[in-house]
């Protein structure tokens, strides 16, 4: 059995991918915590314990940064809803986390399986960055930390440069980088270029017609709107999941290489900008496995095998 645990901003594509590992009998989500992105804290909690509810699993979910380490917190509602699942008219209220503190639960997630732990975050580092800032002697116990963050290659989708989760907090994302973690990026390029749905495999999906693959495919019903008018994506993209999907099984990533990544703090159109030494100029030893290309196929397999 294997040891998950994902930290979450949990929207309408953390949700399928937390599906995705809710389902996989060969993993167990030791816990899921929480972290303010694309929705503010409270909201995202409600979206990842109704997903568990549907799932029919019942794992511990904490609560943790409600806010980046030194920034105003900027959501992604523009893109995912208000609710953060597409604003469909879910029962996203009402439901009661797990009591405890993410941080704390981390850390001692982390120790209680040493060399286990399975790391994957979906949403900005700060609850991540927190735990390492206050416990540093379990970034050596991860087994592996797989980030959907970041670009490898090509362009951003919140500045012409930076992706989203490592956007909201540079800063989280820089002590995390530079944690000497086991780490594997999975940055929007990754889902821009392999993940992207389009009406027809929206339409095909849906008619598995079981509840998790109808909710899977109705709640990105705005982010289809950004994805078709911004990013000018033939349908929506699923970052989250396509990052899971490496997480769960790696030869989905088909090229890889181990470079030298590091965050740009800074303010205006660099800021998280994800600089990937590509020939090693900077002469700084590799941090980071990053991700530049994954066979979509075998994400689709898995995704349709998820929601059956
Ligand atoms: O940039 C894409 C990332 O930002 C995804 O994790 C999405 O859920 C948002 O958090
Ligand atoms: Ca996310």
């Amino acid at each position: 059995m294997r040891h998950f645990l994902i930290d979450t901003d949990t929207a309408s594509d953390d949700a399928v991918a937390l599906v995705m590992a809710l389902m996989d009998p060969k993993i167990q989500v030791e816990a899921i915590t929480l972290v303010a992105g694309n929705v503010p804290l409270d909201q995202g909690l409600q979206n990842a314990l109704y997903t568990l509810e549907l799932c029919g699993k019942q794992i511990p979910t904490y609560a943790g940064a409600a806010q980046p380490l030194l920034r105003e917190l900027h959501t992604a509602q523009f893109v995912h809803g208000t609710d953060g699942m597409g604003d469909i008219g879910l029962p996203l209220q009402g439901r009661t986390p797990t009591p405890g503190n993410a941080i704390d639960v981390i850390i001692d997630t982390i120790k209680a399986f040493p060399n286990e732990i399975e790391l994957v975050t979906l949403g900005p580092l700060t609850n991540i960055a927190l735990a390492l800032a206050k416990a540093p002697e379990i970034a050596p116990l991860v087994k592996q930390c797989t980030i959907m963050g970041g670009v490898g290659k090509g362009r951003g989708n919140i500045t012409p440069v930076s992706e989203f989760n490592i956007w909201v907090d540079p800063e989280a994302a820089k002590i995390v980088f530079d944690s000497g973690m086991k780490m594997k990026m999975v940055g929007w390029d990754i889902s821009r270029n392999h993940a992207c749905i389009d009406l027809e495999l929206c339409e095909e999906i849906k008619a598995i017609g079981t509840p998790l693959a109808e909710f899977s495919m109705d709640i990105q019903n705005i982010v289809k709107n950004f994805s078709s008018t911004i990013t000018k994506l033939p349908g929506f993209d699923l970052p989250d999941p396509i990052a899971m999907a490496i997480a769960l099984d790696e030869s989905v990533a088909t090229e890889t290489a181990y470079l030298y990544v590091e965050v740009i703090i800074a303010d205006g159109l660099t800021r998280g900008q994800t600089v990937v030494d590509h020939v090693n100029v900077t002469q700084k030893a590799p941090n980071m496995e990053v991700v530049f290309e994954a066979s979509r196929a075998k994400f689709l397999s898995m995704l349709k095998a998820a929601v059956k």
